[in-house]
């Protein structure tokens, strides 16, 4: 992950300096940037002035040395709390008072990696998605000490690069894999169960409502399909798959004040005519225009079918 970050601000014009647990690993890893970087200028996928940059990128021998009169330090160690906290103390105690200090943590406790940085208001959690190069996604995850003014400056500076920040609380998992981990769990029981290989849940997800998710969240997509439709699925689906589906109590009082969505002007979001009328057809522009890219492009077949787990 820290070479694809890394990738991603040497491309965005940033000076970036990088280091890993030994110099010469720090050294290897240069080697390895910059071969990832031409590898991607020569797939077409990155400028080949970006790709110089790549180039530029400093390593220093330690953590310290990488620290020093750092604006911005992104931590990547491996996932574990006592590394994470040598690191994160070793940055800090280097680094200049006003530097913002990150953690790429998928799951660990903000607050107690806050625990190892001196002068914590500087310090959040900024989780980026795999491969980080391409996927815009960022969750910025503030501990209870990040000041709300680091919080917009980290912000601001990953728009500035093209990424798409979320901020959202630190519980586990956060936001993305939590979700990303419910439905994972219901994809895998489906294979237990025997409703599908991986392979046709994996075309389910895809072609059926995945299909919407570069466009529309949730919310967005059950107001769409009505709040009283879903109200309903989740009463069949807690009968037969049990409390797991449990209609929660927003669900039902939405329902019950006739807030069902697109079709009612209100759900979650609430639409005037015009705005629905134009959220549709958007709606109908951008599947139409997916299915037109998919259609170009081969399948991504891969790995075989294994229905028993
Ligand atoms: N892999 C993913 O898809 C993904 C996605 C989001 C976030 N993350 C998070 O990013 C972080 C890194 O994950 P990864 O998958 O890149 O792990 P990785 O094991 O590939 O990389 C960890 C790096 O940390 C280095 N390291 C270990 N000890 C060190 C030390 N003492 N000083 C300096 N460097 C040291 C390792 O040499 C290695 O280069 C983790 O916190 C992980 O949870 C990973």
């Amino acid at each position: 992950m820290g070479l694809g970050v890394a990738e991603c601000f040497a491309a965005a014009g940033i000076e970036v300096r990088i280091t890993d647990a030994t110099p010469e690993l720090s050294r290897e890893a240069k080697e390895r940037l910059v071969r990832r970087a031409r590898g991607h200028a020569e797939a077409g996928l990155l400028s080949e002035e970006a790709a110089d940059r790549a180039e530029g990128v400093e390593t220093a021998d330690d953590t310290s040395a990488v620290a020093r009169d750092a604006e911005l330090i992104f931590e990547a160690v491996s996932e574990k709390l006592d590394l994470k906290h040598r690191i994160l103390a070793a940055c800090s105690g280097a680094a200049p008072p006003e530097a913002v200090i990150v953690s790429n943590t998928s799951s660990l406790p903000i607050d107690e990696l806050a625990d190892a940085v001196e002068r914590p208001e500087r310090f959040l959690g900024m989780h980026w998605f795999n491969p980080p190069e391409w996927t815009p996604g960022v969750e910025v995850i503030p501990a209870a000490t990040t000041g709300p003014e680091v919080v917009e400056r980290v912000i601001r500076f990953l728009q500035n690069i093209g990424k798409r920040p979320a901020a959202v609380g630190s519980r586990p998992g956060f936001v993305a894999n939590r979700i990303q981990m419910a439905l994972f769990l219901e994809a895998l029981r489906c294979v237990e169960e025997g409703l599908a290989t991986a392979q046709e849940v994996d075309e389910v997800v895809r072609s059926c409502f995945g299909f919407r998710l570069p466009f529309f969240g949730p919310f967005q997509i059950a107001d769409m399909a009505g709040l009283d439709v879903y109200a309903s699925v989740l009463e069949t689906l807690k009968n037969g798959l049990g409390e797991r589906f449990e209609t929660p109590k927003v669900l039902g009082e939405l329902v019950e004040q006739g807030r069902t969505g697109t079709k009612s002007g209100a759900g979650f979001l609430e639409y005037s005519d015009e705005e629905r009328e134009w959220l549709l057809l958007e709606r109908d522009r951008r599947y139409s225009a997916l299915n037109e890219l998919l259609e170009g492009l081969p399948p991504v077949e891969a790995g075989r079918n294994r229905r028993e787990l």
